[in-house]
């Protein structure tokens, strides 16, 4: 037998059933290309008020469940073993979670020695969770009383240009991370898009119709034109 909970009208009258979940007030819907508004939170490298941290840095700003876990450990790991990259492509990370900040203090000790890494970046303690709750990261059928896996990747003015989510019992890929970072940068400074499964180094595409002359112009290169939508570039180093 079906329960009806909660049932709506589109426009063309078709019916949409929605589950009760979705009946919850939803404060911000997160969406690509919002402004990431502005807080302040304690972190385990002392108060930090966001928007005078981030601006002019991409930033990762990201959920992590709880200290002292098994996942998350190979996650702040894996983060803490890429430093010279994060400093060549201008990115800070800035983790929240829910867990005291004496426990993460403790956990990263844990960390440093058993990986070797040095943990640079803060992470913030929402003991409320409610931050986590505004930015999307608290999923209630996945876990209770802490985030699931949330990645924003923001732009140096603080827009949203990415979002990842995973559950609590998939860690996060940093080589995805980096390469998306990459990509992004690569749109931003020649205005072409990246193809599905692009790698830093491969070929692009261009994004729209533009001329020849346009495309010699934009990119210095002469695109490869394999249909009339579907034009590949070397946008160089
Ligand atoms: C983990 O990182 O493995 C984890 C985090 C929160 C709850 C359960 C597991």
């Amino acid at each position: 037998m079906s329960i009806q909970l909660f049932a709506d009208r589109d426009p063309g009258n078709a019916l949409i059933k929605l589950p009760t979940s979705a009946r919850r007030t939803v404060r911000w819907l997160p969406r690509i290309g919002d402004k990431f508004p502005d807080f302040s939170l304690d972190t385990t490298q002392g108060a930090l008020r966001f928007r005078d941290w981030a601006l002019g840095s991409w930033t990762h700003l990201f959920s992590h469940p709880a200290a002292l876990t098994p996942v998350c450990t190979t996650e702040i790991a894996s983060l803490a073993s890429h430093d010279e990259t994060w400093k060549r492509l201008n990115v800070k990370h800035l983790g929240i979670s829910a867990s005291p900040i004496e426990d993460q203090r403790l956990w990263h000790e844990h960390v440093e020695d058993i990986f070797e890494v040095d943990i640079g970046f803060p992470i913030g303690h929402d003991p409320m969770l409610t931050l986590s709750q505004l930015f999307g990261m608290i999923h209630d059928e996945e876990a209770t009383g802490h985030a699931i896996r949330k990645s924003f990747i923001l732009t140096p003015e603080l827009r949203i240009a990415v979002m990842m989510e995973y559950p609590v019992h998939i860690g996060r890929s940093t080589a995805e991370l980096i390469r998306v970072i990459e990509a992004l940068q690569l749109v931003d400074a020649t205005g072409a898009a990246t193809p599905a499964d692009w790698m830093p180094g491969d070929v692009a595409l261009v994004p729209d119709e533009r001329s020849e002359t346009e495309v010699l112009r934009q990119f210095g290169a002469l695109s490869r034109r394999i249909i009339s939508y579907l034009r590949v570039v070397d946008p160089g180093p």
